[in-house]
């Protein structure tokens, strides 16, 4: 069939009804016909199309930021008096959706380390899900999909992962088991930095039901967005490919560097998850995070240095971005929660873009310096 390449905006906020007989047939639950676009538009089902093909799952819905996705997602699931088991170490506006809103629902959420220890000890009649994410964000750990997969089954809960910093590239978890899978998909998946996106992709019957909440609470995305989300899609792969390389680079460089006492990313063998993430991942990510010795005051020091490295919140994108997670996903937690987070005064966390990896290395000797 002949016809364009890029896809249309359906830049429409309604649809027109043939006649009243549609009218009634959609009322009545009959029929595919769009009426507006909160409840669905045609270009946002071409976005979900594509991340369900991506991610291999029987159903996607997109929406108007990874909050509205992940949001809509566990509340599809939970009501009040239901529990909710999920990994401590989580981008931070997750973390806070659970530690503070959560509980003004009667949700309660119980918090387990991302080596899932002890994990059975948190189950209880009430408890009806399990929510990680991984790699974590900003500590770069990796949480076992495939025991995490088994412990969900095993108690029959329903299983969710965040994969915006690993992304369908580098690992599958619907093909594992997972019933849900999450993204930000204003980071890796758009690409550019340039739109605010959600996705949520997986069991068809829990789509609906995130769909359905999306539709009550309102986090529908835009058309506009949808395009833009569809076109960052067509270059994912390359981009992943290159950013994860420049990112071994640029870890091995820290690694050997005088003022950097440690740095996070599972593509060095001295992480802790090395292993599990080699087993489990088809490539380390392009994402890090790295604590300086002389802590806050270096890590400022070198922030403000950088010129090729941007400093800015996200990730993701194709231009290299560093930020203080204390100063942002992480701001005003308590030295316990930071902790347990993985993280320091002193961390910096960087996003590998698309720059010549020289580039960025000698950013960061000169900033470093
Ligand atoms: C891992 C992860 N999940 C979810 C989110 C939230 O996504 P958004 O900012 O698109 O709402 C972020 C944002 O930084 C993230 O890093």
């Amino acid at each position: 069939m002949a016809g364009p390449v890029g896809t249309a905006i359906a830049r429409t906020s309604t649809f027109t009804f043939a006649d009243t007989e549609q009218m009634k047939q959609w009322a009545e639950g009959k029929g595919s016909h769009f009426i507006y676009t909160r409840y669905g538009n045609p270009t946002l089902a071409v976005a979900e199309k594509k991340i369900a093909a991506l991610e291999g799952a029987e159903d996607a819905l997109v929406t108007a930021s990874g909050m509205a996705a992940i949001s809509s997602a566990l509340l599809g699931v939970l009501q009040a008096g239901d529990e909710l088991i999920a990994t401590l170490s989580l981008y931070g506006g997750t973390y806070r959706l659970m530690r503070d809103i959560f509980p003004r629902m009667g949700i309660k959420v119980k918090f387990v380390g991302t080596d899932l220890a002890a994990i059975e000890k948190l189950v209880t009649p009430r408890t009806k899900a399990l929510y990680i994410e991984t790699p974590t964000n900003p500590a770069l750990r990796v949480v076992d999909l495939k025991r995490a997969v088994n412990f969900a089954k095993e108690w029959d809960l329903v299983s969710l992962v965040d994969n915006t910093f690993a992304s369908p590239v580098l690992q599958k978890p619907i093909g594992m088991g997972f019933d849900v899978v999450l993204h930000s998909a204003t980071k890796y998946l758009g690409g550019h930095s340039d739109i605010l996106a959600g996705a949520a992709a997986g069991k068809k019957s829990l789509i609906e039901k995130a769909r359905q909440m999306v539709i009550y609470l309102g986090g529908s995305m835009d058309p506009e967005v949808a395009f833009l989300l569809i076109r960052g899609m067509k270059s994912l792969e390359v981009r992943m490919e290159q950013q994860c390389k420049t990112a071994m680079a640029v870890a091995k460089y820290l690694e050997k560097h005088p003022k950097v006492s440690r740095v996070h990313f599972p593509g060095l063998a001295s992480h802790p998850d090395h292993k599990l993430a080699k087993r489990q991942m088809k490539g380390f990510g392009a994402m890090m995070a790295f604590d300086m010795k002389g802590e806050l005051a270096a890590a400022r020091r070198f922030c403000e240095r950088t010129r090729v490295f941007l400093l800015a919140a996200s990730l993701g994108g194709v231009e290299s971005l560093v930020l203080l997670p204390v100063y942002s996903s992480h701001y005003n937690m308590s030295a316990a929660e930071l902790k347990a987070a993985g993280i320091e005064a002193g961390t910096v966390r960087v996003s590998i873009g698309l720059e010549d990896a020289g580039d960025l290395i000698e950013d960061l000797r000169q900033a470093l310096a």
